[in-house]
């Protein structure tokens, strides 16, 4: 419990002192995650009352007139689609939101789709139904580092959300999702790359303490994979992370990167950041992993494929997100049995953390716009977000809930504060072409790891085609 009530107390002076802590914090972006944003509502178009303003008004004579029009949007019986998150507690959660909406507006029926759990995958279906103009997709799960790219084929939510709803958001968050003055997505949930640890095998092997640094990492990794592999159990691995060629390497990538003092792949000011010493030093450890303390498969994990190997007892350390927690501690193999700890350090001395989250968003060429904003208002507001982040501890986008002893519980490790202490991906200074620059870096990162190329070579590739794509 010792590094859970650390990370605690970590993102919790955050709020008072950036980053005066004694031990490896997430490295601070102040320039990228501004800590006061601007609020949408400056630049958005003006904005009617408070709620969808398109349903029909209701037969006086048996209805009493009511302030505002329905929560529901419409009153017509109509079915929307929702594209769902398949990764850990998320498919019971939403499907549990969904519920919870039907009892409000038994009117609508929202049918849940499974999207991909890889960002490319998922993208890559948007795209398609986007490109055709298709209706089949009514409310869209968001990543944080898409609106850029999705922008266009997006509804400006600002119409739907109560005014009160809309400040309850993480400031930040809603700047992020602001394109050109158009509110793309309202915010749900937040995530940031952790250290899991097993608390048992830490005290068994002699060590005080998780790994604060990545060289104390691979040691630990080293001496509890002989031993426990010693003691039977062949399949035991020290150190399980994603390091499959899609968008989670890249946040995993970054955040070696970045620990080791190699930059940011791209800057806010458009600079490319990959071909130094540091960032080529990070890729060479990370290789090394591969085969040694880490699975030699590692490099077609996905979140999902490292949480199974840990969730079955079977690794020492992990890196993923806080969605992890909720499954880990009803595992059988290893509930009361692990922890959490800032990510370890590299050459520059301090961890990094990069920041993930989704949001919802509702598409352009839905033939049921108001439906769909009725329930994507109502899958972000506090309430539901309340429940959905606690079945899932996935943090929540919601300033106020952050205070809420229920979601302290579930999630000691939460702080809104994480949003200014981690490192973003490029989304902002390269819009549109992110995945573009997600896909070269994480193609580089990956032919590294798999011994095609050595790290020197590609991140002088990797350097040219961002400098081509980028038009440096
Ligand atoms: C998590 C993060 C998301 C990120 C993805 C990468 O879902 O929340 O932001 O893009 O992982 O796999």
């Amino acid at each position: 419990m010792r590094a859970i009530s650390l990370l605690a107390l970590i993102v919790a002076l955050g709020l008072l002192v950036a980053c005066a802590t004694p031990t490896p914090t997430p490295v601070p972006a102040p320039t990228q995650a501004p800590t006061v944003a601007p609020k949408p509502t400056d630049t958005a178009a003006p904005k009617p009352p408070t709620q969808a303003p398109t349903a029909a008004p209701k037969p006086t004579d048996t209805v009493a007139p009511t302030k505002a029009p329905s929560v529901c949007g419409t009153t017509e019986s109509v079915t929307i689609t929702y594209v769902g998150d398949p990764a850990g507690a998320h498919p019971t959660a939403e499907a549990a939101a969904i519920e919870r909406f039907k009892k409000l507006c038994p009117n609508i029926t929202v049918k849940r789709i499974s999207g991909s759990a890889s960002g490319q995958e998922l993208l890559a279906m948007y795209s398609t139904a986007f490109e055709a103009k298709s209706a089949d997709l009514d409310v869209i799960r968001v990543d944080v580092i898409w609106p850029g790219l999705l922008a266009d084929h997006l509804l400006d939510m600002t119409k739907y959300v109560p005014k009160e709803q809309l400040d309850s958001y993480i400031p930040s968050l809603l700047q992020n999702n602001t394109v050109k003055g158009k509110l793309v997505a309202l915010p749900l949930r937040i995530g940031f790359g952790m250290l899991y640890y097993r608390t048992d095998l830490l005290k068994k092997y002699n060590f005080a303490a998780p790994p604060k640094t990545w060289e104390e990492l691979e040691k630990m990794a080293k001496t509890i994979q002989d031993g426990e592999r010693a003691a039977g159990k062949k399949d035991f691995w020290g150190f399980v992370w994603q390091g499959s060629a899609y968008e989670g390497l890249t946040c995993d990538a970054l955040e070696w990167q970045v620990s080791n003092g190699g930059g940011e792949i791209v800057k806010p000011d458009g600079t490319i950041e990959v071909n130094n010493k540091a960032t080529i030093a990070a890729l060479e450890r990370a290789a090394k992993w591969v085969g040694t303390i880490s699975p030699p498969g590692v490099t077609g994990y996905q979140e999902e494929d490292a949480r199974a190997v840990w969730h079955a007892g079977n690794a020492a350390f992990m890196r993923n997100w806080p969605f992890a927690y909720a499954p880990s501690v009803t595992s059988e193999a290893i509930g009361g049995k692990f922890d959490v700890a800032p990510l370890p350090a590299g050459a520059s001395g301090k961890g990094a953390s990069v920041l993930g989250g989704w949001h919802i968003g509702v598409s352009r060429y839905s033939k049921h716009p108001e439906a769909a904003a009725a329930f994507a208002v109502f899958v972000t507001n506090a309430e539901n977000q309340k429940m959905y982040s606690i079945a899932t501890t996935s943090p929540p986008a919601i300033l106020a809930l952050y205070s809420d002893p229920d979601i302290k519980k579930a999630m000691p490790f939460a702080s809104p504060d994480i949003v200014k202490i981690t490192t973003p991906r490029p989304s902002t200074p390269t819009g549109a072409k992110y995945n573009q620059v997600s896909t070269l870096y994480f193609t580089a990162v990956h032919s590294v790891l798999t011994g095609k190329e050595s790290a020197d070579v590609a991140v002088q590739k990797l350097e040219l085609d961002l400098k081509k794509l980028l038009g440096k």
